[in-house]
Protein backbone atom coordinates (compact mmCIF):
# COMPACT_ATOMS: atom_id res chain seq x y z
CA UNK A 1 0.00 0.00 0.00
CA UNK A 2 0.97 3.58 -0.86
CA UNK A 3 1.61 6.91 -0.60
CA UNK A 4 -0.29 8.41 -2.90
CA UNK A 5 -0.64 12.46 -3.93
CA UNK A 6 -3.48 13.27 -5.78
CA UNK A 7 -3.57 16.98 -7.18
CA UNK A 8 -7.07 18.70 -8.00
CA UNK A 9 -6.98 21.73 -10.44
CA UNK A 10 -9.90 23.57 -11.89
CA UNK A 11 -12.49 21.95 -13.74
CA UNK A 12 -16.53 19.90 -13.54
CA UNK A 13 -14.40 16.57 -13.76
CA UNK A 14 -13.03 17.70 -9.62
CA UNK A 15 -16.28 15.68 -8.82
CA UNK A 16 -14.93 12.31 -10.12
CA UNK A 17 -11.32 13.15 -7.97
CA UNK A 18 -13.37 12.14 -4.77
CA UNK A 19 -14.20 8.77 -5.64
CA UNK A 20 -10.53 8.32 -6.77
CA UNK A 21 -9.70 9.14 -2.89
CA UNK A 22 -12.71 6.94 -1.77
CA UNK A 23 -11.78 3.77 -3.74
CA UNK A 24 -7.93 4.71 -3.16
CA UNK A 25 -8.62 4.49 0.81
CA UNK A 26 -10.81 1.79 0.40
CA UNK A 27 -7.52 -0.44 -1.14
CA UNK A 28 -5.49 0.82 1.79
CA UNK A 29 -3.34 3.52 0.10
CA UNK A 30 -3.05 6.40 2.22
CA UNK A 31 -3.57 9.99 0.20
CA UNK A 32 -2.86 13.85 0.43
CA UNK A 33 -4.44 16.00 -1.75
CA UNK A 34 -3.64 19.34 -3.37
CA UNK A 35 -6.37 21.37 -5.03
CA UNK A 36 -5.87 24.40 -7.08
CA UNK A 37 -8.24 27.62 -6.33
CA UNK A 38 -10.43 27.23 -8.93
CA UNK A 39 -10.74 23.33 -7.80
CA UNK A 40 -12.05 24.18 -4.99
CA UNK A 41 -15.14 26.13 -6.97
CA UNK A 42 -16.30 22.98 -8.51
CA UNK A 43 -15.72 21.11 -5.01
CA UNK A 44 -14.92 21.81 -1.64
CA UNK A 45 -11.83 20.93 0.32
CA UNK A 46 -13.86 19.68 3.36
CA UNK A 47 -14.91 16.62 1.02
CA UNK A 48 -11.27 16.01 0.04
CA UNK A 49 -10.73 15.96 3.78
CA UNK A 50 -12.97 13.74 5.29
CA UNK A 51 -12.43 11.41 2.51
CA UNK A 52 -8.41 11.08 2.95
CA UNK A 53 -8.78 11.32 6.68
CA UNK A 54 -5.70 14.39 6.32
CA UNK A 55 -5.78 18.50 5.72
CA UNK A 56 -6.15 19.62 2.28
CA UNK A 57 -3.71 22.09 1.22
CA UNK A 58 -4.17 24.97 -1.46
CA UNK A 59 -1.55 27.08 -0.80
CA UNK A 60 2.32 27.62 -1.27
CA UNK A 61 2.59 30.00 1.77
CA UNK A 62 0.39 27.78 4.47
CA UNK A 63 2.08 25.25 6.84
CA UNK A 64 1.22 22.06 6.33
CA UNK A 65 0.14 20.46 9.99
CA UNK A 66 1.15 17.29 9.27
CA UNK A 67 4.43 18.38 7.90
CA UNK A 68 4.48 16.66 4.38
CA UNK A 69 3.11 12.98 6.39
CA UNK A 70 0.87 10.76 4.90
CA UNK A 71 -2.36 8.99 7.24
CA UNK A 72 -0.60 6.29 9.32
CA UNK A 73 2.49 7.97 9.36
CA UNK A 74 4.61 9.69 12.22
CA UNK A 75 4.56 13.42 12.62
CA UNK A 76 8.42 14.55 11.52
CA UNK A 77 10.56 16.99 13.91
CA UNK A 78 11.20 19.43 11.43
CA UNK A 79 8.39 21.40 9.51
CA UNK A 80 9.07 20.92 5.56
CA UNK A 81 7.72 23.43 2.78
CA UNK A 82 4.57 21.85 1.95
CA UNK A 83 5.64 21.26 -1.65
CA UNK A 84 8.58 19.58 -0.95
CA UNK A 85 7.18 17.73 2.06
CA UNK A 86 4.41 16.22 0.76
CA UNK A 87 6.49 14.85 -2.49
CA UNK A 88 9.08 13.51 -0.66
CA UNK A 89 7.21 11.19 0.81
CA UNK A 90 4.55 10.24 -2.36
CA UNK A 91 5.22 7.49 -4.19
CA UNK A 92 3.23 8.22 -6.62
CA UNK A 93 1.68 11.90 -7.91
CA UNK A 94 -1.72 11.69 -9.79
CA UNK A 95 -2.99 14.95 -11.01
CA UNK A 96 -6.80 14.73 -11.84
CA UNK A 97 -8.45 16.30 -13.35
CA UNK A 98 -5.80 18.49 -15.00
CA UNK A 99 -6.86 21.02 -16.78
CA UNK A 100 -5.60 22.63 -20.12
CA UNK A 101 -4.30 25.48 -18.09
CA UNK A 102 -2.92 23.10 -15.69
CA UNK A 103 -1.59 20.72 -18.28
CA UNK A 104 0.88 24.40 -19.79
CA UNK A 105 1.90 25.24 -16.25
CA UNK A 106 3.33 21.48 -16.01
CA UNK A 107 4.75 21.53 -19.49
CA UNK A 108 6.57 25.21 -19.26
CA UNK A 109 7.50 24.46 -15.69
CA UNK A 110 5.50 27.42 -13.96
CA UNK A 111 5.10 27.47 -10.21
CA UNK A 112 2.82 29.73 -9.57
CA UNK A 113 0.61 27.83 -7.41
CA UNK A 114 0.74 24.72 -4.48
CA UNK A 115 -0.09 21.96 -7.04
CA UNK A 116 2.42 22.97 -10.09
CA UNK A 117 5.46 23.89 -7.63
CA UNK A 118 5.08 20.50 -5.73
CA UNK A 119 5.03 18.80 -9.57
CA UNK A 120 8.17 20.75 -10.51
CA UNK A 121 9.79 19.22 -7.25
CA UNK A 122 8.65 15.74 -7.79
CA UNK A 123 11.09 13.29 -7.46
CA UNK A 124 8.01 10.50 -8.02
CA UNK A 125 6.18 8.66 -10.79
CA UNK A 126 3.94 12.11 -12.27
CA UNK A 127 0.66 10.70 -13.84
CA UNK A 128 -1.52 13.18 -15.10
CA UNK A 129 -5.19 12.95 -16.31
CA UNK A 130 -6.73 15.18 -18.59
CA UNK A 131 -10.13 16.71 -18.77
CA UNK A 132 -11.82 19.91 -20.06
CA UNK A 133 -13.79 20.45 -23.23
CA UNK A 134 -13.11 18.91 -26.95
CA UNK A 135 -12.05 21.92 -28.60
CA UNK A 136 -9.63 23.01 -25.53
CA UNK A 137 -8.26 19.41 -25.53
CA UNK A 138 -8.42 19.61 -29.79
CA UNK A 139 -5.97 23.06 -29.78
CA UNK A 140 -2.64 22.96 -31.04
CA UNK A 141 -0.95 24.22 -27.86
CA UNK A 142 -2.63 21.83 -25.42
CA UNK A 143 -2.08 19.02 -27.87
CA UNK A 144 1.50 20.59 -27.73
CA UNK A 145 2.17 20.91 -24.36
CA UNK A 146 1.03 16.41 -23.84
CA UNK A 147 3.44 15.64 -26.47
CA UNK A 148 6.63 17.49 -24.70
CA UNK A 149 5.36 16.31 -20.92
CA UNK A 150 4.95 12.65 -22.84
CA UNK A 151 8.25 12.80 -24.45
CA UNK A 152 9.91 13.87 -20.66
CA UNK A 153 8.74 10.34 -19.80
CA UNK A 154 5.46 11.71 -18.03
CA UNK A 155 2.56 9.57 -18.22
CA UNK A 156 -0.28 11.06 -19.50
CA UNK A 157 -3.41 9.32 -19.68
CA UNK A 158 -5.83 9.38 -22.60
CA UNK A 159 -9.13 11.34 -21.63
CA UNK A 160 -12.42 9.44 -22.65
CA UNK A 161 -14.68 9.93 -25.46
CA UNK A 162 -18.43 11.04 -24.36
CA UNK A 163 -20.73 13.17 -23.32
CA UNK A 164 -19.18 16.26 -21.82
CA UNK A 165 -20.22 18.76 -18.95
CA UNK A 166 -22.34 20.97 -21.16
CA UNK A 167 -25.26 20.24 -22.70
CA UNK A 168 -25.77 18.50 -25.88
CA UNK A 169 -21.61 18.62 -26.50
CA UNK A 170 -19.77 15.24 -27.11
CA UNK A 171 -16.26 14.53 -27.94
CA UNK A 172 -13.01 13.20 -26.31
CA UNK A 173 -11.74 15.21 -22.78
CA UNK A 174 -13.67 13.21 -20.10
CA UNK A 175 -11.51 12.25 -17.32
CA UNK A 176 -11.46 8.41 -17.12
CA UNK A 177 -13.46 6.70 -14.49
CA UNK A 178 -12.02 7.02 -11.17
CA UNK A 179 -11.49 3.05 -11.27
CA UNK A 180 -9.33 3.68 -14.26
CA UNK A 181 -7.00 6.20 -12.79
CA UNK A 182 -6.63 3.69 -9.87
CA UNK A 183 -5.36 0.81 -12.16
CA UNK A 184 -2.89 2.97 -13.51
CA UNK A 185 -1.71 4.83 -9.91
CA UNK A 186 -1.49 0.59 -8.91
CA UNK A 187 0.04 -0.42 -12.39
CA UNK A 188 2.99 2.39 -11.65
CA UNK A 189 2.87 1.65 -8.31
CA UNK A 190 3.77 -2.01 -8.72
CA UNK A 191 6.64 -1.13 -11.04
CA UNK A 192 6.29 -4.44 -13.05
CA UNK A 193 7.16 -6.61 -10.33
CA UNK A 194 4.71 -9.33 -11.13
CA UNK A 195 6.10 -8.64 -14.67
CA UNK A 196 7.30 -11.42 -16.87
CA UNK A 197 4.55 -14.12 -14.86
CA UNK A 198 1.52 -15.44 -15.58
CA UNK A 199 -1.40 -16.01 -12.87
CA UNK A 200 -4.15 -18.02 -13.26
CA UNK A 201 -7.28 -17.24 -11.05
CA UNK A 202 -10.86 -19.28 -10.68
CA UNK A 203 -13.85 -17.29 -9.82
CA UNK A 204 -17.67 -17.64 -8.69
CA UNK A 205 -19.47 -20.88 -8.44
CA UNK A 206 -20.12 -24.13 -10.55
CA UNK A 207 -23.38 -25.16 -11.46
CA UNK A 208 -24.12 -29.23 -11.59
CA UNK A 209 -27.75 -29.56 -13.91
CA UNK A 210 -30.29 -31.76 -12.57
CA UNK A 211 -32.54 -31.51 -15.39
CA UNK A 212 -32.36 -28.74 -18.39
CA UNK A 213 -33.37 -25.40 -16.00
CA UNK A 214 -32.34 -26.56 -12.39
CA UNK A 215 -28.97 -27.04 -10.87
CA UNK A 216 -26.82 -27.83 -7.95
CA UNK A 217 -25.20 -24.36 -7.34
CA UNK A 218 -23.15 -22.29 -4.29
CA UNK A 219 -23.65 -18.70 -2.72
CA UNK A 220 -20.13 -17.61 -4.60
CA UNK A 221 -20.02 -14.03 -6.37
CA UNK A 222 -16.73 -14.32 -8.17
CA UNK A 223 -15.73 -10.86 -6.25
CA UNK A 224 -12.83 -11.95 -4.46
CA UNK A 225 -11.54 -14.54 -7.24
CA UNK A 226 -11.96 -11.12 -9.63
CA UNK A 227 -10.56 -8.63 -6.64
CA UNK A 228 -8.08 -10.86 -6.80
CA UNK A 229 -7.41 -10.60 -10.63
CA UNK A 230 -7.01 -7.46 -10.68
CA UNK A 231 -4.48 -6.99 -8.27
CA UNK A 232 -2.45 -9.06 -10.01
CA UNK A 233 -2.83 -7.17 -13.33
CA UNK A 234 -1.88 -4.36 -11.24
CA UNK A 235 1.32 -5.91 -10.60
CA UNK A 236 2.07 -6.47 -14.12
CA UNK A 237 0.90 -9.90 -14.36
CA UNK A 238 -0.51 -11.64 -17.51
CA UNK A 239 -4.10 -12.51 -16.24
CA UNK A 240 -6.18 -15.44 -16.98
CA UNK A 241 -9.47 -15.65 -15.31
CA UNK A 242 -11.66 -18.97 -15.32
CA UNK A 243 -14.75 -17.55 -14.03
CA UNK A 244 -17.96 -19.89 -13.23
CA UNK A 245 -21.38 -17.86 -13.63
CA UNK A 246 -19.75 -14.88 -12.59
CA UNK A 247 -21.99 -11.95 -13.81
CA UNK A 248 -19.07 -9.22 -12.82
CA UNK A 249 -17.97 -6.98 -15.47
CA UNK A 250 -14.68 -7.82 -16.72
CA UNK A 251 -11.42 -5.78 -16.88
CA UNK A 252 -9.56 -4.44 -19.40
CA UNK A 253 -6.33 -6.34 -19.59
CA UNK A 254 -7.24 -9.87 -18.50
CA UNK A 255 -8.21 -12.92 -20.16
CA UNK A 256 -11.53 -14.40 -19.02
CA UNK A 257 -12.30 -17.90 -19.87
CA UNK A 258 -16.02 -18.72 -18.96
CA UNK A 259 -17.03 -22.04 -17.57
CA UNK A 260 -19.73 -23.95 -15.44
CA UNK A 261 -19.84 -27.31 -14.45
CA UNK A 262 -16.90 -28.44 -12.49
CA UNK A 263 -15.95 -30.56 -15.08
CA UNK A 264 -15.64 -27.49 -17.49
CA UNK A 265 -13.63 -25.59 -15.05
CA UNK A 266 -11.12 -28.85 -14.73
CA UNK A 267 -11.06 -28.37 -18.57
CA UNK A 268 -10.65 -24.67 -18.86
CA UNK A 269 -7.60 -24.92 -16.08
CA UNK A 270 -5.82 -28.22 -17.36
CA UNK A 271 -5.73 -26.17 -20.33
CA UNK A 272 -4.39 -23.32 -19.21
CA UNK A 273 -2.45 -24.35 -15.29
CA UNK A 274 1.32 -25.54 -17.76
CA UNK A 275 1.31 -21.77 -18.61
CA UNK A 276 0.33 -20.44 -15.18
CA UNK A 277 3.31 -19.13 -12.64
CA UNK A 278 0.97 -18.64 -9.87
CA UNK A 279 -2.91 -20.18 -9.68
CA UNK A 280 -5.20 -18.77 -7.08
CA UNK A 281 -7.92 -21.43 -7.25
CA UNK A 282 -11.08 -19.46 -5.34
CA UNK A 283 -14.02 -20.79 -6.95
CA UNK A 284 -16.40 -22.70 -5.11
CA UNK A 285 -15.87 -25.99 -7.25
CA UNK A 286 -18.59 -28.71 -6.57
CA UNK A 287 -17.89 -31.52 -5.02
CA UNK A 288 -21.16 -33.69 -5.73
CA UNK A 289 -22.95 -33.60 -9.35
CA UNK A 290 -26.16 -35.64 -10.50
CA UNK A 291 -25.30 -38.89 -11.80
CA UNK A 292 -27.04 -37.95 -15.14
CA UNK A 293 -29.23 -34.51 -15.65
CA UNK A 294 -32.50 -35.38 -16.38
CA UNK A 295 -33.47 -34.08 -20.23
CA UNK A 296 -36.04 -31.58 -20.50
CA UNK A 297 -37.61 -30.37 -16.98
CA UNK A 298 -38.96 -32.35 -14.00
CA UNK A 299 -42.45 -32.10 -13.40
CA UNK A 300 -44.47 -31.52 -9.64
CA UNK A 301 -45.34 -34.75 -9.52
CA UNK A 302 -42.43 -36.72 -10.88
CA UNK A 303 -40.52 -35.74 -7.24
CA UNK A 304 -37.45 -37.64 -7.12
CA UNK A 305 -34.48 -38.79 -4.85
CA UNK A 306 -31.23 -36.69 -6.89
CA UNK A 307 -28.46 -39.17 -7.07
CA UNK A 308 -25.22 -37.75 -6.73
CA UNK A 309 -21.45 -38.62 -7.63
CA UNK A 310 -18.04 -37.10 -6.39
CA UNK A 311 -16.34 -34.56 -8.81
CA UNK A 312 -12.79 -34.35 -9.98
CA UNK A 313 -10.54 -32.93 -7.13
CA UNK A 314 -9.75 -29.86 -9.47
CA UNK A 315 -7.47 -28.47 -7.11
CA UNK A 316 -5.71 -31.45 -5.62
CA UNK A 317 -4.98 -32.98 -9.62
CA UNK A 318 -2.98 -29.31 -10.42
CA UNK A 319 -1.03 -29.19 -7.29
CA UNK A 320 0.18 -32.58 -8.35
CA UNK A 321 1.38 -31.87 -11.50
CA UNK A 322 3.04 -28.81 -10.87
CA UNK A 323 6.50 -28.32 -11.96
CA UNK A 324 8.82 -26.25 -10.44
CA UNK A 325 8.37 -22.64 -9.58
CA UNK A 326 4.48 -23.06 -9.32
CA UNK A 327 2.83 -21.51 -6.48
CA UNK A 328 -0.52 -22.88 -5.76
CA UNK A 329 -3.14 -21.13 -3.55
CA UNK A 330 -6.10 -22.89 -1.85
CA UNK A 331 -9.46 -21.29 -0.34
CA UNK A 332 -11.07 -22.89 1.67
CA UNK A 333 -14.39 -21.77 2.64
CA UNK A 334 -15.06 -22.88 6.63
CA UNK A 335 -18.48 -22.82 8.50
CA UNK A 336 -17.75 -22.07 11.94
CA UNK A 337 -15.77 -22.79 15.35
CA UNK A 338 -12.11 -25.12 13.80
CA UNK A 339 -12.19 -23.69 10.23
CA UNK A 340 -8.35 -22.76 10.32
CA UNK A 341 -7.21 -26.51 11.47
CA UNK A 342 -9.44 -27.85 8.78
CA UNK A 343 -7.86 -25.58 6.10
CA UNK A 344 -4.68 -25.84 7.48
CA UNK A 345 -5.36 -30.10 6.91
CA UNK A 346 -6.85 -28.86 3.18
CA UNK A 347 -3.11 -27.04 2.66
CA UNK A 348 -1.42 -30.80 3.91
CA UNK A 349 -3.69 -32.97 1.88
CA UNK A 350 -4.14 -31.13 -1.35
CA UNK A 351 -0.16 -30.09 -1.55
CA UNK A 352 -0.45 -26.57 -1.40
CA UNK A 353 1.58 -23.82 -0.63
CA UNK A 354 -0.65 -21.78 0.87
CA UNK A 355 -4.82 -21.59 1.80
CA UNK A 356 -6.96 -18.63 2.50
CA UNK A 357 -9.29 -19.73 5.29
CA UNK A 358 -12.55 -17.44 5.50
CA UNK A 359 -15.29 -18.07 8.28
CA UNK A 360 -18.75 -17.90 5.66
CA UNK A 361 -20.82 -18.40 9.20
CA UNK A 362 -19.91 -14.62 9.77
CA UNK A 363 -22.58 -12.30 8.61
CA UNK A 364 -21.40 -9.40 6.34
CA UNK A 365 -18.14 -10.93 4.77
CA UNK A 366 -17.44 -13.68 2.61
CA UNK A 367 -20.52 -14.92 0.02
CA UNK A 368 -21.79 -12.39 -2.24
CA UNK A 369 -20.12 -9.37 0.25
CA UNK A 370 -17.77 -6.27 -0.60
CA UNK A 371 -15.83 -7.11 2.22
CA UNK A 372 -13.98 -10.60 3.80
CA UNK A 373 -11.74 -11.28 6.53
CA UNK A 374 -9.12 -14.46 6.12
CA UNK A 375 -6.65 -16.54 7.46
CA UNK A 376 -3.76 -16.58 5.14
CA UNK A 377 -2.04 -20.11 5.90
CA UNK A 378 1.30 -21.02 4.90
CA UNK A 379 3.19 -24.13 6.25
CA UNK A 380 4.96 -21.79 8.72
CA UNK A 381 2.41 -19.47 9.89
CA UNK A 382 -0.55 -18.02 9.50
CA UNK A 383 -1.74 -14.44 9.28
CA UNK A 384 -5.47 -12.77 10.13
CA UNK A 385 -6.44 -10.23 7.96
CA UNK A 386 -9.89 -8.21 7.76
CA UNK A 387 -12.46 -7.57 8.12
CA UNK A 388 -11.13 -5.32 4.52
CA UNK A 389 -12.84 -4.85 1.00
CA UNK A 390 -12.39 -7.48 -1.08
CA UNK A 391 -8.94 -5.78 -2.86
CA UNK A 392 -7.47 -5.00 0.32
CA UNK A 393 -7.70 -9.10 0.87
CA UNK A 394 -6.33 -9.31 -2.16
CA UNK A 395 -3.16 -7.22 -1.96
CA UNK A 396 -2.44 -9.14 0.98
CA UNK A 397 -2.84 -12.65 -0.90
CA UNK A 398 -0.71 -11.45 -3.25
CA UNK A 399 2.05 -10.29 -0.54
CA UNK A 400 2.00 -13.72 0.85
CA UNK A 401 2.64 -15.09 -3.21
CA UNK A 402 5.57 -12.70 -3.00
CA UNK A 403 7.19 -13.76 0.37
CA UNK A 404 6.56 -17.82 -0.81
CA UNK A 405 8.32 -17.20 -4.04
CA UNK A 406 11.41 -15.18 -2.13
N1 LIG B 1 -11.61 -27.59 -4.92
C1 LIG B 1 -11.37 -28.16 -6.16
N2 LIG B 1 -12.16 -29.15 -6.62
C2 LIG B 1 -13.21 -29.60 -5.89
C3 LIG B 1 -13.46 -29.03 -4.63
C4 LIG B 1 -12.65 -28.02 -4.17
O1 LIG B 1 -10.44 -27.77 -6.84
N3 LIG B 1 -13.97 -30.55 -6.39
C5 LIG B 1 -10.71 -26.53 -4.43
C6 LIG B 1 -11.39 -25.19 -4.18
O2 LIG B 1 -11.35 -24.37 -5.34
C7 LIG B 1 -10.56 -24.60 -3.07
C8 LIG B 1 -10.05 -25.81 -2.31
O3 LIG B 1 -10.19 -26.92 -3.19
O4 LIG B 1 -9.47 -23.86 -3.54
C9 LIG B 1 -10.76 -26.09 -1.02
O5 LIG B 1 -12.14 -26.20 -1.29
P1 LIG B 1 -13.16 -26.66 -0.16
O6 LIG B 1 -14.52 -26.76 -0.75
O7 LIG B 1 -12.97 -25.83 1.06
O8 LIG B 1 -12.58 -28.09 0.20
P2 LIG B 1 -13.07 -29.52 -0.15
O9 LIG B 1 -11.85 -30.28 -0.51
O10 LIG B 1 -14.17 -29.49 -1.14
O11 LIG B 1 -13.57 -30.04 1.26
P3 LIG B 1 -14.99 -29.83 2.03
O12 LIG B 1 -15.95 -29.26 1.02
O13 LIG B 1 -15.32 -31.17 2.49
O14 LIG B 1 -14.70 -28.86 3.15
Amino acid sequence: MARLLLGVSGGIAAYKALEVVRLATAEGHSVRVIQTRNAQRFVGAASFAALSGAPVLTDEFERDPLRGAFPGDPLPDHDPAAHLGLTAAAEVFLIAPASANTIAKLAHGHADNLLATAALGAACPLIVAPAMNDRMWANAATQDNIALLRERGIEVLTPGTGRLATVGEWGPGRLPEPAELLAAVDARLAGGRWSGTRTLVTAGGTREPIDAVRYLGNRSSGRMGFALAAAAAARGSEVVVVAANVSLPHAPGIRYVNVSTAAELAGACEAEFGAADVLLMCAAVADFRPVAAVAGKIAKGQAQTLKLEATEDVLSALAARRREGQTVVGFAAEHGPGGVERARGKLAVKGLDAIVCNDVSEPGIGFDAERNAVTIITPDGERQVGPAPKRAIAEAVLDAVDELRG
